[in-house]
């Protein structure tokens, strides 16, 4: 039977029971449902709307709930329409009338906003002690690295020396918004919708400010009709992850390049990588692949929560239960990819030899050439054109910069003399590039013990 019994005359149909119902979807955020509805029946004691012992048989009956869940002693079944129907038919069958008292002056429009906003405020707790975890990896790495010499790209070209260490905290900059984001975001979602009921608020004489204060908000939603029609927050959390998914998908994406024969930076750890089932030789970076593709995955669900909501007029539409499995998922993905993502990070070894290798080949110090005949006097486009075609020549050659003898050198321009050499190594090109955040084991340094003091405060 049916809570609103009273108004239909005959039983719903079974195909829409199972078609309306959230309750295989929802029935995570049970603690959550019990902790606002705890917090609820103690307002309503405070407020003399129910008696103090109807609170006690509620707090009680709620406890006891809560620990058969936990103990697997109460498995919710899926006749219930969602969790919060499930708990509360368990706790009138429970406790009796004080059940059946618990859900005045509340609808579960606002109970459903403030189970979401619950869950997720934990959830992204939890995501930003994964995202902290997996700065801190990156800059034990990047430690190990601040003078491992590599090519910089641009256009996948090598470009510019550059060092590992370097290259790996341009990541730990950008995790390191994502937490920033999350926290912005947790600040928005922080704010309590109970209270205002189903839409319009209520005749009894409730005390927002106590349920907000036991329920830990920083503040109540202050339009009974946003509050319970918002998933902004929702949408907000997809979106915050959807650009750290991006940067682990950026960052995985350049691992499989570097796993590959055809830079070989990198060995992933035989625990973190796959083989083939037909090739004997294959070793796979699946981890990062899979990471590359979940990418896609949270964009969608952020589709499908933008979506959803755009054209729905106020306040509360059956639409909005869709909400739950597209913000879990995402939720999901994304730890489940950082779990991974850690360790495997944690686990690769570096192949220094390689890069440096690489970033010896490939004239990465033109523009440093350039630069020394621009310190002797020669403006800027024409040392610029001079380099080039020394690059040419190197080409034509096959040989590189720092291979070629001064007075080839001369050749192109009688204001190179012996100190040129030591000038376009590649030491000197990488640690004379000390300028703020550039890629000189100073500069990598500095960036590293920015990095430390943000992460201390999370
Ligand atoms: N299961 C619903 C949801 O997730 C709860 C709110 C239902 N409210 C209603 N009036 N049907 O959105």
């Amino acid at each position: 039977m049916k809570l609103w019994a009273g108004r239909f005359s005959k039983e719903t149909d079974d195909r829409v029971n199972s078609f309306n119902s959230s309750l295989s979807f929802d029935k995570r955020m049970y603690a959550h449902d019990i902790l606002g509805s705890t917090a609820h029946a103690k307002m309503l004691a405070a407020t003399g709307i129910i008696s103090d012992d109807d609170l006690k048989k509620i707090t009680d009956g709620l406890k006891g709930i809560l620990s058969d869940i936990e103990s697997g002693r109460l498995t919710m079944d899926n006749d219930a329409e969602d969790v919060h129907m499930f708990i509360e038919a368990e706790l009138t069958k429970r406790v009796g009338d004080a059940g059946k008292r618990l859900h005045t002056a509340r609808s579960r429009n606002d109970q459903v906003a403030v189970d979401i906003r619950l869950y997720l405020r934990d959830e992204i707790d939890e995501m930003t002690a994964l995202l902290k975890e997996l700065v801190g990896v990156i800059i034990k790495k990047a430690k190990e690295h601040a003078d491992t010499i590599m090519p910089g790209y641009t256009h996948l070209q090598r470009a510019q020396p550059i060092t590992f260490g370097h290259h790996l905290m341009a990541y730990a900059s950008m995790l390191m918004r994502d937490m920033e984001r999350l926290s912005e975001c947790k600040k928005r979602m922080n704010v309590l919708p109970l209270g205002s009921c189903a839409l319009a608020g209520t005749t009894y004489p409730i005390d927002r400010q106590m349920t907000k204060e036991l329920l830990g908000f920083d503040s109540v939603c202050s339009n009974s009709l946003d509050g319970v029609s918002d998933r902004d927050f929702c949408i907000e959390l997809a979106s915050v992850i959807s650009i750290a998914m991006m940067h682990l998908s950026r960052f995985s994406e350049e691992i499989i390049l570097w796993c590959s024969w055809e830079f070989k930076f990198i060995e992933l750890d035989d625990g973190f990588s796959t083989g083939s089932s037909i090739m004997p030789q294959k070793k796979n970076a699946d981890v990062t692949e899979l990471i590359r593709g979940k990418t896609g995955r949270a964009y969608g669900d952020l589709n499908t929560l933008l979506s959803m909501m755009k054209g729905l007029p106020l306040a509360y539409n059956k639409d909005m239960q869709e909400d739950k499995e597209a913000i879990f998922d995402a939720v999901d993905t994304f730890k489940e990819c950082l779990v991974t993502f850690i360790p495997m990070l944690d686990t690769m070894t570096v192949i220094k030899e390689n890069m440096r290798s690489a970033a010896a080949r490939g004239f990465i110090n033109a523009t440093d050439l350039a630069d020394y005949l621009t310190k002797k006097g020669v403006p800027f486009r024409d040392a610029y054109k001079i380099s080039g075609s020394l690059v040419a020549y190197c080409i034509k050659n096959n040989t590189v910069l720092e291979n070629l003898s001064l007075e080839t050198l001369r050749e192109y321009c009688d204001k190179f003399d012996g100190d040129v050499f030591d000038a376009i190594s590649l030491e000197t090109c990488v640690n004379a590039r000390t300028s703020e955040g550039g890629p000189s084991p100073a500069s990598v340094i500095k960036q590293i013990s920015l990095a430390e003091d943000f992460i201390k405060n999370y």
